[in-house]
């Protein structure tokens, strides 16, 4: 499965932290933002992964992360000139997706929870249509919404709904079989001249192809949209980190545990950051003498 991170857009209701900077730069605590999606797809397994983002930061996207193989990683980057939709995405990383499934995430979108890469793994496998995954919130009419019936099958899917019927967001997470491709270059902008991933994703609701997996209660997807939510999402980071001593997509630490590259690698990578708590943690965990990962993040 290949995996795109879409971090373009303006990140206008950040501004004025915004102006000079790519939102998914800025940092979330201890971490520049786009780690927190970079390390779902990493602990979904995959390891082929395009960035998009707008033309003026992509080169800030490159300087951070590299070709990826420090991490065992590919990773690729390309231009959306301006914010034409997220389903635009597989329009333009059609070359980069093939003949693959394909794993979309949000650049601006945090995940934190027990279980999840296993949760990851498991629907990675056999997508065979397209996987959502849906988390309860206060304020479902922020986000797409997903309607269920009993059986928690889904019935129907609205962006933005003005009276929603259910409190299920879609989350900035998506799982495609290689259909996606054609079904985004046959969409057509919304009425905001948007290509909509909730249109897409419904296309694969009509067809019977749409399946979701709710991430309940224990599960934090965290928002990042305004001035006071970055500072939560950071202090939701920092006490886990702190009260816990594990560090959250710490994208070293994962590369380590999955088997993307060896203690070595690891630690030689914190070294070079051995001046901070972050790269000290990264010393540590794989230090020598410590037992090898057994159980992955
Ligand atoms: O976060 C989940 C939500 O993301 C879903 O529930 C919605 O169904 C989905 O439409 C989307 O809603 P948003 O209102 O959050 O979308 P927004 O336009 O803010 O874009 C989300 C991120 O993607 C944001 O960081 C900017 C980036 N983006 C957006 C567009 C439209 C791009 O990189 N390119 C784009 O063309």
């Amino acid at each position: 499965m290949k995996g795109i991170i879409l971090a373009g857009g303006h990140g206008t209701r950040l501004h004025p932290i915004t102006i000079g900077t790519s939102k998914q730069l800025i940092p979330v605590y201890d971490k520049p933002m786009i780690y927190y999606p970079l390390s779902v797809l990493m602990l979904a397994g995959i390891t082929d992964i395009l960035v998009i983002s707008a033309p003026r930061d992509r080169e800030s996207f490159r300087r951070l992360l590299g070709d990826g193989s420090a991490l065992g990683l590919s990773i690729g980057y390309a231009e959306q000139d301006r914010p034409r939709g997220l389903a635009e995405a597989f329009v333009i990383g059609t070359d980069h997706i093939g003949d693959d499934d394909v794993a979309l995430v949000l650049g601006d979108n945090i995940f934190h929870g027990p279980g999840f890469s296993g949760i990851l793994q498991e629907n990675a496998r056999d997508v065979n249509g397209c996987v959502l995954f849906g988390y309860p919130v206060r304020d479902p009419e922020r986000y797409g919404v997903a309607e269920v019936d009993d059986d928690g099958n889904l019935v129907s899917l609205v962006e933005k709904p003005a009276r929603p019927r259910s409190n299920l967001a879609i989350t900035g997470l998506y799982f495609y079989d290689n259909d996606v491709v054609d079904i985004a270059k046959n969409l057509r902008p919304s009425s905001r001249g948007e290509l909509e991933i909730t249109d897409l994703n419904r296309a694969y609701l009509e067809r019977g192809r749409a399946r979701l997996v709710s991430l309940g209660r224990g599960f934090a997807w965290l928002d990042t949209g305004t001035h006071d939510a970055l500072v939560e999402a950071a202090q939701y980071v920092q006490i886990l980190e702190h009260r816990q001593g594990v560090r959250i997509a710490c994208i070293e630490e994962i590369a380590w545990r999955m088997g993307f590259i060896g203690r070595e690698d690891c630690h030689r990578l914190g070294t070079a950051m051995a001046g901070t708590a972050y790269g000290r943690y990264v010393m540590d965990i794989s230090a020598a003498g410590r037992p090898a990962p057994e159980e992955r993040a």
